[in-house]
């Protein structure tokens, strides 16, 4: 229906998915632009506004980009006690003003259950970009959050979790990429993206593809939240988990030690996740040191090869 041949200031958009559309603007920079939205994954109105921003603005920093516009795309039920759709507004306000992103309207239309998120807009310098097409053999894959948010938001639907798990898991997601994206532009790296719905091995098999490289995951390496494993064998995986095994599944090849249960872990569906990066081996020292530096959480989990698909080993 587009073709990319009559949009050539349209740099990434149609074509393999990436985080966000991004157009050419001059010699020098490229709007981004993307927006997404979702229903409550926590009981708190300020923290799902927060939590739901985050998850938005981080589309942009995927990409190198930086935010400085939004707007709010809300949907919120008519028996809704207006302070509570207030809040989740003024959640997400305050972690835009937070990113030095200002919030100029948006649209609010009623519906039974609520959703929020936004539009976003930022600039990204060429020499900035990352897309998942810039992996290369040999890059190290560090990860900026850990992994179990899917699956501990789901335990708490369900009363199961302690107020230390619920808080452990708000502040991770509702924990801006701003800073992994200015480490990943101070060190000009190519690829990224961040790990939302499809899980970390759903979108390390896009990076793979469309990087054309092999993926290989060292899962004693992988950090998650204190409540993962435990909600794992208790199985409170969401919905969007057991789809992402079921279609990632023939990508994987787990080595035969990692069980059921992890494995699952892995196709845990993600609400603002962190930055999955790509950092070639040379820059790697300077780079994880720059990141403690900076309070940056960084974790090595695995690097890209020659090859194609996902290994997962249990070293
Ligand atoms: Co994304
Ligand atoms: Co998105």
């Amino acid at each position: 229906m587009f073709d990319p041949k009559d949009y050539p200031d349209l740099l990434v958009g149609i074509g393999d998915p990436d985080d966000a559309a991004v157009w050419r603007l001059d010699d020098q920079r490229a709007l981004v632009v993307t927006t997404d939205f979702f229903t409550p994954v926590v009981d708190t109105p300020y923290e799902y506004g927060a939590i739901a921003a985050t998850n938005s603005l981080s589309d942009v920093y995927a990409m190198g980009g930086k935010p400085f516009l939004a707007l709010n795309v809300a949907a919120l039920p008519p028996d809704l006690p207006p302070e509570i759709g207030a809040e989740i507004l003024r959640g997400g306000a305050e972690k835009c003003r937070e990113a030095g992103v200002v919030v100029a309207g948006g649209h609010t239309i009623q519906d039974k259950e609520p959703k929020f998120g936004l539009v976003v807009l930022g600039f990204v310098e060429y020499g900035k970009m990352m897309t998942k097409g810039g992996l290369r053999a040999g890059d190290v894959l560090v990860l900026t959050k850990p992994l179990g948010f899917g699956v501990t938001t789901t335990a708490l639907k369900r009363g199961m979790t302690t107020p230390e798990e619920i808080d452990e898991v708000i502040a991770w997601m509702s924990r801006l990429n701003a800073g992994a994206g200015a480490l990943a532009n101070e060190f000009g790296l190519r690829g990224a993206t961040d790990i939302t719905g499809f899980s970390l091995l759903g979108h390390a098999y896009e990076m793979a593809k469309a990087s054309r490289v092999g993926l290989r995951f060292h899962f004693n390496q992988i950090p998650f939240v204190s409540g993962a494993l435990k909600y794992a064998e208790q199985w409170v995986f969401p919905g969007g988990s057991s789809d992402n095994s079921l279609f990632y599944s023939q990508f994987v090849r787990f080595a035969a030690e990692i069980d059921e249960m992890r494995q699952m872990l892995l196709f845990d569906a993600q609400t603002s996740g962190g930055l999955l990066m790509a950092v070639p081996q040379e820059k790697l020292s300077a780079f994880l040191s720059r990141a403690a530096g900076t309070n940056q959480p960084a974790w090595v989990i695995g690097e890209a090869v020659d090859g194609d698909g996902i290994d997962v080993d249990s070293l």
